[in-house]
């Protein structure tokens, strides 16, 4: 996990991490000073140390006031302009001419990108995320209606933004580093929040447009070796829920064998309709319906039947 965590992989990633340091450490002298003085005093005017007689009543003293109210207000000043800056720098969307704009989608519990079509018409939808090395990323994120708050998080380039149904949210980075960067879900979403993962693979400019161009699934080096239905099947995020290679329950039943018990009019309604029937011992409610066109269904039907 992690990946890529210390190497300022984002041109913001340096702003980030200084505005974290330079509050942390005032964070510190600002303890320091209330905390250290407090234990000097109450070591010092201990009650074996003093008599009554010696106390003497100070109501006002304007000097000590002043250095107190302008001291930590100055360093708050500084505290704030930082992360102003920084949470600026963030939140700035840049030219969206000159960005290159992708759709993310997150539901429970799977993240995909759609792409703008390329020259040819076609739209690349992925389940990981491949950018070209110096160039802005617009990430322009949503969740289904009937879903829950989710939230996009890469901690190597410190970005992390709520991904809300019926809602757009925006994030954007320029990766300068190439590599492979991890996808969090960093709001608690339900069982299998902590497996909604992603990633985000850094490549070099000529490999992107190669891949961007064509109609390949992943750019070269990437290529997994898959069926047509076992890409939809982890397309559609059916694998957060579902096991196929054993009877493991994930969050719904697992699906082994389910092509061989079950006719393909069955996975159809199940799709269309998951809450008409449930298996046994789990609840309605929880899955969503799914539409999906009629070549990804044979092929999905056909994966659940014989694994290919
Ligand atoms: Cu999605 Cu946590």
């Amino acid at each position: 996990m992690l990946e890529g965590f210390g190497s300022r992989a984002a041109t913001f990633t340096a702003d980030v991490d200084q505005a974290i340091y330079i509050n942390f450490v005032l964070s510190i002298v600002l303890f320091l000073s209330v905390v250290a003085p407090m234990l000097y005093f109450a070591w010092k005017y201990r009650e074996s140390n003093v008599k009554d007689e010696n106390i003497e009543n100070i109501v006002h003293h304007t000097g000590l006031e002043i250095t107190w109210t302008v001291i930590p207000t100055l360093m708050l000043a500084v505290f704030f302009w930082y992360g102003y800056t920084s949470m600026r720098t963030l939140r700035t969307m840049p030219d969206a001419a000159s960005s290159i704009t992708v759709q993310v989608e997150g539901k429970k519990w799977s993240w995909n990108y759609t792409y703008p079509a390329n020259a040819n018409g076609y739209v690349h939808k992925t389940a990981e995320l491949f950018v070209p090395v110096d160039q802005n990323i617009i990430l322009e994120m949503g969740a289904p209606l009937n879903d829950v708050i989710h939230s996009y998080f890469v901690p190597a380039f410190r970005m992390k933004e709520d991904v809300v149904p019926g809602r757009l949210t925006k994030q954007w980075f320029n990766s300068t580093v190439i590599g492979n960067y991890d996808v969090e879900c960093a709001e608690y979403c339900g069982t299998r929040h902590s497996y909604m993962l992603s990633k985000i693979h850094v490549i070099d400019r000529a490999t992107y447009d190669a891949w961007f161009n064509s109609d390949a699934k992943a750019p070269a080096g990437f290529e997994v070796a898959m069926s047509k239905g076992q890409e939809v099947f982890e397309a559609n995020g059916c694998n957060g829920c579902h096991s196929v290679a054993d009877d493991s329950i994930l969050v719904g039943p697992s699906l082994m064998g389910i092509g061989e018990k079950k006719d393909a009019q069955y996975i159809k309604d199940a799709l269309a309709t998951p809450d008409k029937v449930i298996a046994e011992g789990f609840s309605a409610g929880i899955m969503t319906p799914y539409t999906l066109s009629e070549e990804d269904m044979t092929a999905l039907i056909q994966y659940l039947k014989d694994g290919k």
